[in-house]
C-alpha cells in the first residue's frame, strides 16, 4: 500500500477532508474514487491549476481546489478531517497554530521530528489515536492519526509512538534507526533514543 493509499485507509466514507499541501491532489483523487468530498489546497496557484487540469472529469465534482497558506476553510465549514503530509513538523504546527478551526481528526505524515510533533499536538489538545509505519520506494514514513483530546505519554511513547498498527515494519524501521544513530555517539539525546529503541517490546 502506498503512502496516500494508507492515508485513505484511515478515512471513512462519511468524512469531509481538507488536504493542505495537496501538490498534485492525488489523495483527493483516491478519495473521489470512493465518493468522498475533499478540499485540495496548496500555497502555490500553478500547482493547483496543474492538479485541476490533470484530474479526470468524473472526480471533479468531489474536489474543491483552493489556493492558500494553511487552512483554507470558510467560516461555515466545520467538522473536517485535516491531512498534512509531506512537509516538516514545524510547518504542520505553524498551520495549526494559525487557525481557529478545530478538526474531528488530523492525519499527519511528517518528514521529521515526530517526537516533537506528538508533544506539541498535545498542547493543541490533539492526542495520538494510532500510528503506522509505511515503506514506499525504500523510504520509511510515520503516519499518525490524531483525535481531539489530551493524555500523558511515557518517554517511550513520545519517541517510538502510540498504538502502532504494523509492528513488523515498525521493528524494521527501528532497527534501521538503531544502526543509523549508533554511529553518532557524541549526541547524548540520540544515545538515549537508541537505548529506548533497543528495549522496545513489539
Ligand atoms: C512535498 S509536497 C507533499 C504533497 C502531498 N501532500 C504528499 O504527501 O504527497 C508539499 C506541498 O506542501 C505545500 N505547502 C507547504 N507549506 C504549505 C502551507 N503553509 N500551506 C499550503 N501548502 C503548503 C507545498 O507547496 C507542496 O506542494
Amino acid at each position: 500500500m502506498t503512502r496516500l493509499e494508507t492515508i485513505s485507509k484511515y478515512i471513512t466514507d462519511n468524512e469531509k477532508v481538507l488536504d493542505v499541501g495537496c501538490d498534485q491532489a492525488l489523495l483527493s483523487r483516491l478519495l473521489a474514487k470512493r465518493g468522498i468530498y475533499s478540499i485540495a489546497s496548496d500555497l502555490r496557484s500553478n500547482i493547483i491549476e496543474k492538479a485541476k487540469e490533470a484530474t479526470p472529469k468524473p472526480f471533479l465534482s468531489y474536489i474543491d481546489f483552493r489556493v492558500g497558506d494553511g487552512v483554507t476553510l470558510k467560516d461555515n465549514e466545520n467538522n473536517f478531517t485535516l491531512v498534512l503530509a509531506g512537509m516538516g513538523a514545524y510547518t504542520m504546527l505553524d498551520i495549526l497554530k494559525n487557525t481557529d478551526k478545530r478538526f474531528d481528526k488530523i492525519i499527519t505524515i511528517s518528514n521529521n521530528n515526530n517526537d516533537m510533533l506528538r508533544k506539541e499536538m498535545l498542547k493543541l489538545k490533539y492526542k495520538v489515536s494510532l500510528e503506522e509505519i509505511i515503506k514506499e520506494k525504500g523510504k520509511y514514513y510515520n503516519l499518525i492519526v490524531f483525535l481531539p483530546g489530551t493524555t500523558i505519554y511515557s518517554e517511550e511513547e513520545t519517541i517510538v509512538g502510540v498504538n502502532h498498527q504494523n509492528k513488523g515494519l515498525l521493528k524494521e524501521y527501528n532497527d534501521y534507526l538503531i544502526e543509523k544513530y549508533s554511529k553518532i555517539t557524541e549526541n547524548k539525546e540520540l544515545v538515549k533514543v537508541v537505548e529506548i529503541l533497543k528495549n522496545y517490546t513489539y
